[in-house]
């Protein structure tokens, strides 16, 4: 077997998995998920009755490259949502199984199985950034995202010997776990660094549709913005999050022309084409918006009913749909919801990796607002109540 098999971590469920066993839930409350960020919403209609009324594509292979018309509503959606020129639906545009097929997809194209090149990844963090990196022979380069940085990745902790060997950084804007969003001035400054250092950006922006204040400024945006075209960044977005249809795994990589073509021919072999009848259904979910807007506030609800349990303390992400909870011990803490409240969460150490002596997501709970809006209320107070009463033993 290909011994970089070894070097993956556990998934982080896994370990909630084993944190969770033995655990006696309290009988008499129904259970409460908000463990994995699942979206739950109901997929929309405009999604539902295209795959309904196409299903004689099953008959059919996709094209890798994707259809035209797919291409090309990708292409117009970008450059509707971000006030942009649209990219070249031919040259700069590839529809994908989903973000994450993408993101570890793009890893293995990108990077020199030869060299051992460092993989800038944010932590904590979505852990197939990691597995990308490692499973392409490269050493994954933890970049811590503290509070005081709001979140953000802490650049100036890579050292100066890691930056020459930089091929490839991960960045992922609203971000997972903590909902941090990057601005015009946080994207120049990756920018700056994937210049000097001649790196490609691979930006996970699957979560750009989900905000609660002003629409997240993309990283094709940003680009634009600073005059330096497309060149070495690469965004990655789905319908997962944006239509609430995630089992539908459809998505997209846009940007540099020199990175889509060769990642085209990679995937030619790769074999992750959205079936036919996805690529149909999914034009028509490009081009609605209406539905992105009801999605939208349903997530903006459950904040603002969190707001209002937690109180002024409770910070509020400017994008994502988890709460990003401060608390003592997270492991224990995720354990006592599961047993007193019976209420499973993420231990947020489970989405960091220690650098140093440090765990960045030590700490804290992630709390996917995925369910409806009642269950979220009723695990809000659940929380709330278990968190209030004092740890016995
Ligand atoms: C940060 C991040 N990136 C990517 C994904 C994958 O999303 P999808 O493949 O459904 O587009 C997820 C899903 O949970 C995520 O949280």
């Amino acid at each position: 077997m290909n011994p970089l098999l070894d070097l993956l971590h556990p998934y982080p469920f896994e370990r909630l998995r084993v944190l969770l066993e033995g655990a006696r839930p309290p009988e008499g409350l129904r259970p409460l998920n908000l463990g994995i960020g699942e979206p739950q919403h109901p997929t929309p209609p405009v999604i539902a009755d295209s795959l309904v009324q196409n299903l004689h594509l099953l008959g059919k292979y996709p094209p890798t490259a994707g259809t035209v018309e797919l291409r090309s509503a990708i292409s117009e959606w970008i450059g509707r949502r971000y006030a942009i020129p649209c990219p070249d639906p031919i040259d700069q545009v590839i529809p994908v199984a989903g973000t994450r097929e993408a993101l570890f997809a793009l890893a293995q194209a990108v990077l020199d199985p030869a060299e051992r090149a460092a993989v800038l990844l944010p932590n904590p963090f979505y852990q197939i950034y990691e597995g990308a990196a490692l499973l392409a022979g490269a050493e994954p380069v933890y970049v811590p995202t503290p509070k005081e940085q709001g979140y953000l990745p802490d650049w100036g902790a890579v050292s100066a010997e890691i930056w020459p060997r930089v091929k490839l950084a991960f960045v992922c804007s609203p971000g997972n776990p903590t909902g941090a969003v990057m601005t015009l001035e946080d994207w120049k400054r990756v920018f700056e660094l994937a210049d000097r250092y001649g790196f490609v950006v691979a930006a996970d922006e699957c979560y750009s549709e989900i905000y609660n204040g002003d629409p997240p400024c993309g990283s094709l945006q940003a680009s634009i913005a600073l005059g330096r075209g497309l060149e070495r960044v690469v965004s990655l977005n789905s319908l997962s999050k944006r239509s609430s249809a995630p089992g539908l795994r459809s998505g997209f990589a846009a940007g540099d022309a020199d990175i889509i073509k060769p990642f085209l021919l990679y995937r030619t072999y790769h074999g992750a084409a959205p079936s036919s009848l996805t690529q149909v259904a999914s034009v028509e979910a490009w081009q609605d918006e209406t539905h992105v807007v009801e999605n939208r506030e349903k997530y903006r609800e459950k904040f603002r009913i969190a707001a209002e349990l937690f109180g002024p303390g409770l910070q509020i992400p400017s994008g994502g749909f988890f709460l990003w909870l401060p608390v003592p011990n997270d492991e224990q803490q995720a354990r006592r919801l599961f047993e007193q409240a019976w209420v499973t969460t993420l231990p947020g150490t489970y989405l960091g990796r220690e650098v140093n002596g440090k765990n960045p997501g030590q700490g804290y709970l992630r709390v996917a607002l995925v369910p409806d809006l009642d269950v979220c209320r009723e695990a809000l107070i659940r929380i709330r109540e278990t968190l209030e009463t004092p740890t016995i033993g």
